[in-house]
């Protein structure tokens, strides 16, 4: 096991009418006048904007609004919340969504306080550690980053889509998790959100690191609670209890305790990135898509992990590792596809990509060498997405 520091400093209020303590919340660390960020309209007719904006004005906290935010959002808004929050002397954020509302929030919050362009810290020019302070209500378990100190947005000019990475400076606060927020979502993001938050396992866990025993362990356990828990939410949207287990995983998979103590890889993100920064598909989607290709190759390249995923988590029994990897894999494409899922290309609605101009961008935005579990170059991330062809 490596040297580690483990540092998550989001207070955490789940359950039900867990929104309705966010005036409670934000008058705790002292916002007096927030931006509240929200999406293209879910939260607006389920009524949980009106909802939070009257316990704010009840808590005495003034607000402006910037709604429109779109999935894989892009810079632009970032633009226009950073110049109406300088305008309206706002002191905070309140993000009330998913990943893409709450990462536009987290770069608002960065830009407000710079004096410089906000790109400068994606960029990696510049190191993040200041930023208003941003508040979560959260509406879909997926992205984890109600708990992560990432943002991630696209530049359109160039369609670059960064994750930019931060120990503490972009974590939230606090984070408000109702699982009945969370009934309203459509079968294809609910099954997406699933994909996303076992791949925010899967990059932790493929690591050569040696002896994190205990740290495979809690990831493994994330797995398998989310593997039964899926087909419920599926079958019934408004199981309570399944829903609440969804969500807290979706938490867990993403603020760092499933990577404690080892190097971690992220190929399969970077890869996706570049999809939907392309093709404007839904981030997990692409990641269902992207994962089974690259333990495809993982498996004729370095097995083991793979093949003790198979074992652990789907319960697999071949001794030797390259059979049980594929055993694992087979297991795993089958559930994406039991969520609805796609699992290429074609099912994802991109019949003929294009291949060179993915593998160019990926390696431009991460470098000609990526990846911590089996490091690969331009060729082989080629072959990877050629295997997700299918
Ligand atoms: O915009 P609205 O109308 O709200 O609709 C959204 C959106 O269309 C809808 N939705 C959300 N909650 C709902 C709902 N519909 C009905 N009922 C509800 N309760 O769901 C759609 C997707 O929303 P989005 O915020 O895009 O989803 P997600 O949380 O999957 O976020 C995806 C973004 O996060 C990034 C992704 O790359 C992508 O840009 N990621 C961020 C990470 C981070 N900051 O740590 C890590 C991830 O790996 C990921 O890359
Ligand atoms: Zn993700």
């Amino acid at each position: 096991m490596d040297n580690f520091t483990f540092y998550t400093p989001t207070r955490y209020t789940f359950g039900r009418g867990a929104e309705e303590k966010v005036g409670e919340e934000a008058q705790r660390i002292g916002m007096k006048r927030v931006m509240v960020v929200y999406g293209g309209g879910s939260a607006v007719r389920s009524g949980l904007l009106g909802r939070v904006e009257k316990r704010l004005e009840e808590a005495g906290i003034s607000y402006v609004e910037l709604g429109g935010i779109e999935p894989n959002p892009t810079d632009p808004k970032v633009y226009e919340g950073i110049d109406l929050g300088r305008r309206e002397g706002i002191d905070g954020l309140i993000a009330v969504g998913g990943g893409s509302v709450i990462d536009t929030a987290k770069a608002i919050a960065l830009g407000i306080p710079y004096d410089g362009d906000f790109w400068d810290f994606y960029a990696g020019r510049l190191v993040a550690t200041t930023a208003l302070p941003v508040g979560v209500v959260l509406t879909i378990p997926a992205a984890g980053s109600e708990g992560s100190g990432n943002s991630v947005i696209t530049k359109l000019d160039g369609l670059h889509k960064i994750s930019l990475r931060t120990e503490s400076a972009l974590r939230p606060k606090w984070a408000l998790l109702n699982p009945e927020l969370t009934f309203t979502l459509p079968p294809y993001q609910t099954a997406s959100g699933i994909a996303d938050m076992m791949a925010h396992i899967f990059e932790r866990y493929f690591s050569t690191t040696p002896d994190v025993e205990i740290t495979d362990r809690v990831a493994e356990g994330v797995l398998l609670a989310i593997i039964e828990e899926a087909p419920k939410v599926m079958a019934h949207p408004d199981d309570y209890q399944a829903r609440a287990n969804i969500m807290w995983s979706g938490t867990l998979a993403h603020n760092g305790i499933c990577g404690t103590g080892r190097r971690e890889d992220w190929v399969s993100h970077f890869m996706e990135h570049e999809i939907s920064a392309v093709y404007g598909v839904t981030h997990g989607a692409g990641l269902a898509v992207i994962i089974p290709a690259w333990m495809t190759f993982m498996a004729d390249h370095r097995p083991e992990k793979i093949a003790q995923f198979g074992r652990r988590v789907f319960g697999v029994t071949s001794h030797d590792d390259r059979t049980a990897a594929f055993e694992g894999i087979e297991a795993l494409t089958a559930f994406f596809r039991s969520l609805g899922l796609p699992v290429s290309f074609a099912e994802l609605g991109i019949k003929s990509p294009d291949i060179p101009l993915l593998v160019k961008k990926l390696h431009e935005n991460k470098g000609a060498t990526i990846g911590g579990y089996y490091p690969l170059t331009a060729t082989e991330t080629m072959e990877i997405y050629k295997l997700a062809v299918r």
